[in-house]
Formats: structure tokens, sequence, C-alpha cells
């Protein structure tokens, strides 16, 4: 902090800032596992990793393809003679075979009901840079766009530290499941403008994260016709769109306004191949708007984010095979409907409920029954007793902007089946623990009331205030030594 006061005229208000968020304290649940990660026989008393959205199910399959298509990889002898084509500077357009075949995967991906138009593809860092792109378009310093809660974190930082631009939450409640209703749009928005703020757009994850539900077709009509009323922009992030792994099935914005009424120029879609195909690390993000002047001004400014072309190379071949495609997403989707049965049914055994869903690498955990207090005091005292001595690091509902204290997002898809049935074993425990704590003698040696942390079941709720102006953090660390990847899931 020093450093920072010193060069407070040196450098610039964004390097002196903390609009990135890693201050957090949402990270001590990263560094915790970083100074201590679980391993089967090296560290068995490790902290679990539950709090980064990885796809790592299916890398078998990928494994497979890679080694019977030697020639989609330029650094092998089978395509090496392709080496130089690929290295040297490329169009911004992206490799005509790449988009076209994206364009192809997310046709495929919404079920084949919509054709995606390889034009209006405009690639960027992962949906990061996407997200970010996309608002750079459409909005100006002190603009503002609503975010149903509870949202992804780092929209705070992605949308907001380099742009300019400002959140509003638009308040979803449990008692709905969550959901996006027009009352609640517009009481956000109605807001907004007493408090001058201009309002440029909405944006909405589907499939959610954290939740893991989707919207249904009618909940996407009223929002449109909504964003078309009030003439302000729709950002729709389908990142996790073949997350999906039971009916019903994914519907993206592109089908839903094919049948409406509505202004296309406001409509707009950020994808990525993070966690679909499971590929964070490749960077694989896009822009597609319906709207050419974003088309234009969102490809001028990839040139910041481009995909490399060893990337677009690589995945241009792999895509276009349509049977190994169609094999991947639909064992992708097996395997993370039996991965989400298999937490879910285990911690419904001890009397942990979820939110009802059928995507995503997440599931929504309801936690309230546990909370000391019914505030995000109390939520931030269970997530400590989660980390540091069930050495689970799940994320807090508060890290989301969740207006109720009480509910954690639990990652299931970045883990081996083992490590699955050691983290249940140590939620089992600390569950039935804390049920027998609550009805044994106060003078017993207890851990969690040793700690003052001894777990009420009452169902009692209070509304705390600050849960209305949380902190805006994310949970996902840029630990040490890998300071990128981690840091945006
Ligand atoms: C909703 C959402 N959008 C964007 C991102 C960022 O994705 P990428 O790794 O492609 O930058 C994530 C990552 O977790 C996410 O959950």
């Amino acid at each position: 902090m020093e450093f920072t006061r010193k060069n407070k005229q040196l450098l610039s208000r964004k390097a002196t800032n903390d609009g990135h968020g890693e201050n957090s304290p949402y990270f001590d649940g990263w560094k915790a596992y970083d100074s201590d990660p679980y391993h089967r026989s090296q560290n068995p008393n490790g902290v679990i990793q539950m709090g980064l959205a990885e796809n790592q199910l299916c890398f078998d399959l990928i494994k497979k393809w890679i080694l019977e298509n030697p020639d989609a990889s330029i650094c092998t002898a089978e395509g090496v003679d392709k080496f130089k084509d690929i290295a040297i500077y490329q169009d911004y357009h992206g490799l005509k075979e790449f988009i076209e075949a994206l364009a192809k995967f997310m046709g495929r991906v919404g079920g084949n009901t919509v054709t995606f138009d390889p034009n209006r593809i405009v690639m960027s860092g992962g949906a990061t840079g996407a997200n970010e792109t996309v608002m750079f378009c459409l909005a100006d310093p002190g603009d503002a766009f609503l975010v149903p809660s509870p949202y992804y974190p780092a929209f705070a930082r992605d949308l907001r530290w380099r742009t300019g631009l400002e959140i509003v939450p638009v308040d979803c409640k449990s008692s709905n499941n969550f959901r996006i209703t027009r009352a609640a749009l517009e009481e956000a928005y109605e807001k907004a403008q007493r408090s001058n703020i201009n309002v440029k757009g909405v944006i909405i994850a589907n499939p959610s994260n954290p939740l893991g539900t989707i919207l249904d077709r009618e909940t996407m009509r009223s929002i449109v016709s909504f964003i078309n009323e009030q003439n302000i922009h729709l950002v729709f992030d389908e990142i996790y769109a073949a997350t999906v792994f039971s009916s019903p099935r994914f519907i993206s914005i592109a089908e839903i306004i094919q049948d409406m009424d509505c202004n296309r120029d406001l409509i707009h879609i950020v994808y990525s191949l993070s966690k679909d195909m499971g590929f964070p690390g490749f960077r694989v993000g896009i822009v597609y708007s319906f709207n050419d002047v974003v088309v234009n001004c969102a490809r001028k400014m990839s040139s910041f984010g481009l995909v490399s072309s060893q990337t677009q190379y690589l995945l241009a071949s792999m895509l276009s095979d349509e049977d190994f495609v169609g094999n991947f997403l639909r064992e992708s989707s097996k395997r993370l409907a039996k991965r989400h049965h298999v937490f879910t049914k285990g911690l419904e055994q001890v009397g942990i409920s979820c939110l009802k869903s059928n995507a995503g690498l997440f599931f929504w955990m309801d936690m309230r029954p546990l909370l000391k207090e019914q505030t995000v005091k109390g939520e931030m005292e269970l997530w400590r007793v989660i980390i540091d001595e069930v050495k689970l690091n799940v994320s807090p509902g508060s890290s989301f902007q969740c207006l109720e204290p009480g509910w954690f997002r639990v990652c299931f898809a970045n883990m081996d089946g083992e490590t699955v049935e050691v983290a249940l074993d140590r939620i089992r425990k600390f569950v039935l623990q804390g049920k027998e704590e609550d009805h044994a003698v106060p003078e017993t040696s207890k851990r969690w009331q040793k700690k003052n942390l001894r777990l009420s079941f009452s169902s009692s709720r209070l509304y705390d205030e600050s849960i209305m102006s949380p902190p805006m953090i994310s949970p996902h660390s840029p630990i040490p030594h890998s300071p990128l990847v981690p840091a945006m899931t």
C-alpha cells in the first residue's frame, strides 16, 4: 500500500485502484486451497478445490481425438508443413474454417434451431474478453448494465474495471427459484433512473452461473419485450450452453428472437469454449452480435484479444468432425448429469438441499438452516468453517451478490470420482457433527463451539442491511503461480 501511495501520481488510477477485486476476502478460500491443496496420497487432509468451474470430465475423448488426428496440429510430423502459414500474421476475422466450424458448433449446441452466421462472429480472449468488448461497444463510462443476481462474480471486473461502467443488480429471490421476473427488471431499472444512472442494457448468463438453471421460453420473451420497450441492449452470455444435462433443453436467445418482433440491433451473444469443451486455457471467446456496427467495432477491438491461429487451426479441425462433436456433446452431458446426481443425492441424504438445476458445472447449495445468524456475517462465519475445518473451497452466495445469505456454489466437474467421495464424506461428517452438537451438553469439547460457531438449525430469517450492498468481489483468486486462468471462473 505504501508503494501505491507513493506512486499515486506516477501511475494511472487503474493501476492503483482495486477494480480487479483481487484483494477481496473471498480470495481467502483460494489461498487456503493454494497453500494446502488436497492430494489423495500426498496430502489427504488438504483443501479440496470446489470453487473452480472447470469441465474436466471428458479429456479422455479429447486425447483420443488428438491422437487419431495428428495432422490437426502444426507441431507434429503430419502437420508441420502448415506451420509457417499458420504462424505468420493472420486476418483478424479469424481462420475461415475456424469461424465456420464454430458457427456450426453453436448451432448444434442450440439444438439446430438457429443458423449462426460466421460473419457475425468476432474473436476475443475467452468470454472474459468478449464481455468486456461488448461493453466497450455498447456503453460509456458511468453508464450501467442491469445484472440479475446472484451473478458471476467476475462480471464486476469484466464489465466495469477497464470500461468504467456500473452494475445495477436485479434482485432475484429463492421464493420463486431465483426467476428473473419482469417486475424485478422494472424495479431495478426505475431505481437506477431515480438515481440518474443511465442504463444501457441487461446482461444475463444463460445457463446461469451460479444457479445452474436455464431460462424458459416465456421468461426470455418477456426479457426481450422489456429491453425492446426501453430501447436498451440485451447481452446473453451463453458460455454454459452445452452443459445442459437434462431436459428442458437449452434455448439460445438467437432462437427466441427468430419469431419475435423486436429490434435485433439490441441483441448480442457472448460465447466461449471454456466450459462446453473444457478449454479455458485456449482463451477462445466470441462476441456474436445482430448489430452490424457492433460487429465492426468489436472486430477492430479484437486485435487486443485474438485467439492464437494455432488454436484456431486445431479447433477448426476438431469442431468440423461432426461425429466427434456429436459424441462429445452426448457423453459430456451424460457425465455431467451423473456427477450432479451423485453429489446432490449424497447431500440430500444428510438433509442438505440444492436448487433444482439441469446445467452448469456447479450446483447452488442451500445451507441456510446451518447459519448461526441469517446474515452475510453468519454466511461468512459458516464459510470460514467450511474452508478451515471441513477443508472444502466452496463459494459463498454473497460473492455472487445473492440477496439471501446461506447459499453456496459448489463446483463438481473439476475433480475425479474419488475426490467427489472424499468431499461428500467431509460434508456428511460436518453436517452430522453439527446436528449432534446442536443437541449435546454445552461443556463437551466441540470444535464449532470453541470457535463460537455452533450451528443453529433455526429457520428464522433476518435480513442484514449489508446484504443490500455487499462488497464488489470475485471469489476467483489470482493465485501466485497461476496469475490468469484460475482467477476467472
Ligand atoms: C458466466 C461466465 N461468463 C464468462 C466467464 C469467463 O469465461 P472465459 O474463461 O471464457 O473467459 C465465466 C467463467 O467462469 C462465466 O462463468
